[in-house]
């Protein structure tokens, strides 16, 4: 049976791409391999972006290459334009996501393009992928807040959204780029967006730089959201979101959904051993709440 709740692992490429020192591929490789040593089914590896614009996802044909061979997992990448869907086509990606923004000021910083041409561009993208096959994901940036515009209208997440739905993306993930968000907020913005897609293709992508994330999902999943964005460690940001920090902790969302009595066939110490991994050769401390009294308390 499917478990209730979706949890999409962002770590390898949400998680790394703000990264300044270059992570090796093979460290990648071992960092996704023991992600999915812990039961995840859906695990975003790598981005088709410029190398100029985001060098640490350079790697992406290695990546791709090299990735575990397991039947049931899925290994969506971005896709920025028709440049990166050639280039993840010949990789052999099955799963790509496009990114599109409710903020005109962030759509210009991160990928070059007004709202407006963004989508028209991502229109003949998910057609062409679609054409060949493959599963398209729809990010919207900026949902809560946008680092440069402040506060966005729902109204305006709703217009992209259900463009990027109406075009062919199976699922629309709502992304809390800078984490400002509260959970009334949260609910308020979903439940708007819910009234064009039914909730069920939505997905919640709240990064958490004001503590607000975990929060922001539990007043979501009250109004039936299924599909949670996570990062192993609470790895992340966007390198065109200064100041933001990483996704909700994977980790975090585990112990809340076990705590809910929502299974997902992840183990968490298993989960907890691939946050370690990475933040170990990043000597960085392990932003998970959880992963860090569950290791304490294992010495
Ligand atoms: P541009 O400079 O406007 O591109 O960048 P262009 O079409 O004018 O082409 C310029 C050069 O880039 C050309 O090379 C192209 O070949 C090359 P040159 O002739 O100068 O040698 N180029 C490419 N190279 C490789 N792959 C490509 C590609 N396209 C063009 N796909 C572009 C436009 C979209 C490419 C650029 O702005 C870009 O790569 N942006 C990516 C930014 C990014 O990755 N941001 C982070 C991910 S989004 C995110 O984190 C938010 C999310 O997590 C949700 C949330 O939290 O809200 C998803
Ligand atoms: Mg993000």
């Amino acid at each position: 049976m499917e478990p209730l709740i979706q949890i999409v692992e962002v770590g390898p490429r949400d998680g790394l791409q703000n990264e300044k020192e270059i992570v090796p591929t093979d460290i990648k490789i071992e960092f996704i391999q023991r992600l999915v040593q812990s039961g995840l089914k859906t695990i975003e590896t790598t981005s088709f972006v410029s190398p100029k614009w985001v060098p640490q996802m350079a790697d992406h044909e290695k990546i791709m290459q090299l990735l575990p061979k397991s039947a049931n997992v899925r290994y969506p990448v971005l896709v920025p334009n028709k440049q990166g869907l050639e280039n993840a086509l010949r990789c052999q990606a099955k799963d790509i996501a496009v990114f599109a923004a409710a903020s005109e000021t962030f759509s210009q910083k991160n990928i070059n393009r007004s709202i407006e041409q963004s989508l028209q561009e991502f229109t003949q993208v998910i057609q062409l992928a679609r054409q060949q096959g493959l599963n398209v994901r729809g990010y919207v940036s900026c949902v809560l807040g946008c680092p440069y515009e402040g506060k966005i209208l729902p109204s305006a997440v709703v217009k992209v959204a259900k463009r990027l739905y109406e075009a062919g993306c199976y699922e629309i993930s709502l992304g809390d780029t800078i984490g400002v968000g509260t959970p009334l907020e949260a609910k308020s913005m979903l439940s708007t967006v819910a009234k064009e897609i039914p909730i069920q293709h939505l997905a919640l992508h709240f990064h958490d730089t004001y503590g607000q994330a975990l929060a922001n999902i539990l007043a979501c999943l009250e109004l039936g959201a299924s599909t949670i964005d996570s990062s192993v460690a609470g790895l992340g940001g966007c390198p065109y979101a200064k100041g933001a920090t990483g996704n909700v902790a994977t980790e975090e969302v585990l112990y809340l959904l076990n705590g809910l009595g929502l299974k997902t066939d992840i183990n968490l110490d298993k989960l907890i051993d691939a946050g370690s991994y990475i933040c170990q050769f990043l000597n960085r401390p392990n932003r998970s709440k959880v992963a860090v009294a569950t290791i304490a308390k294992r010495n």
